[in-house]
């Protein structure tokens, strides 16, 4: 096969997904990169440890899920501590089910300030997975897969821009950024810290452990007794919307126990950790945080 004259630049990508969306759009763009003859790696952010070495990489790109205007906070704490770009070339994405505001400017603004020359920034619209305030989408609705389709389609287009080198950034302006940092930062504090303590656990729960097994934030303990929850919760809502019983919900959910769960068709989330009884508290630094370069 003629290779054609792009094919010496690498694309990294490390996405952040709770159940699935941005995934399936990580894939989509990677496999785009692919069809223009581009090596692309995907790394789940939880499974980015330490010392990632992004020098074989051209771009690296950045994708997460919009929570409440913004970036999940293990993002944020991603972004701040990777390793000085030195003018590499960066293009960010998000998935939202709604608006995003500047999630995705803010996002660039965090890479420029760490060295990378950002090249694009766009959000995608797809299906709700939060099941708190909303309802999360019937995963297996036809209008949930169009939905789908028509995010995926937007792939092509995306990765032209961001080889053409002349991408945009979406609503790059103070006060679309400025919302974003604010309300991330609130949620963060009020939903992060407190809301998340109160996830309850119905009956029905049969210690699988799977909700443990799925949580990237190590939040989940002793689930082969009793689930338990520590005070660092993204809201990511992996563990409501994996739970094989639907046994975890929330005091605040609109829509009461909703028999509804959802889960983006072909995501497995990674297994992180074994499960654990509760009479072993694990070690609550078992999972390596984010170590980069320069810390
Ligand atoms: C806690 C939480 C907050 C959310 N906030 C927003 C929001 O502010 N705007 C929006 O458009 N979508 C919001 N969403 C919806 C998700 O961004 C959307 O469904 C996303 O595609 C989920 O991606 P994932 O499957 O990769 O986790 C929120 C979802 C959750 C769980
Ligand atoms: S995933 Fe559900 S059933 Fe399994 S341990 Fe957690 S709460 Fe219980
Ligand atoms: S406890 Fe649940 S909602 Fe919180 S980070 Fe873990 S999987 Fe996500």
């Amino acid at each position: 096969m003629t290779r054609k004259p792009g094919s010496t630049q690498r694309v990294l990508i490390i996405y952040f997904s709770g159940t699935g969306n941005t995934w399936l759009m990580a894939d989509a763009i990677a496999r785009e990169f692919g069809r223009n003859d581009i090596k692309t790696d995907l790394f789940a952010l939880e499974q980015v440890q330490c010392k990632f070495d992004f020098s074989p990489y051209s771009h690296i790109g950045i994708g997460f899920p919009v929570y409440a205007w913004c970036f999940p906070s293990n993002m944020r704490r991603f972004l701040k501590r990777m390793p000085n770009g030195q003018g590499k070339r960066a293009f960010v994405f998000s998935t939202m089910q709604d608006k995003s505001w500047g999630s995705e400017a803010l996002a660039a603004r965090y890479l420029k300030r760490r060295g990378y020359k950002v090249i694009s920034a766009r959000a995608f619209l797809v299906v709700n997975n939060e099941t708190i305030y909303y309802g999360p989408a019937d995963p297996r609705a036809p209008w949930t897969l169009e939905m789908i389709e028509k995010m995926k389609a937007q792939a092509p287009g995306f990765v032209a821009e961001i080889l053409s080198g002349k991408g945009e950034i979406e609503r790059n302006d103070v006060l679309h950024v400025l919302a974003s940092q604010l309300t991330g930062i609130a949620f963060d504090m009020l939903d992060g810290y407190l809301a998340s303590r109160n996830f309850l656990i119905l009956e029905g729960c049969t210690n699988c452990g799977v909700c443990e097994r799925v949580c990237p934030e190590n939040n989940i303990f002793g689930s082969l007794t009793w689930p338990q929850f520590r005070n660092r919760c993204l809201m990511c809502e992996r563990c409501v919307n994996y739970c094989p019983e639907k046994a975890i919900v929330h005091p605040l959910h609109r829509i009461p126990y909703s028999d509804i769960r959802y889960r983006a068709p072909g995501y497995h989330p990674p297994r992180l950790r074994p499960p654990t009884r509760w009479e072993v508290m694990p070690d609550a630094d078992v999972l390596p945080g984010l170590v980069a370069e320069n810390d």
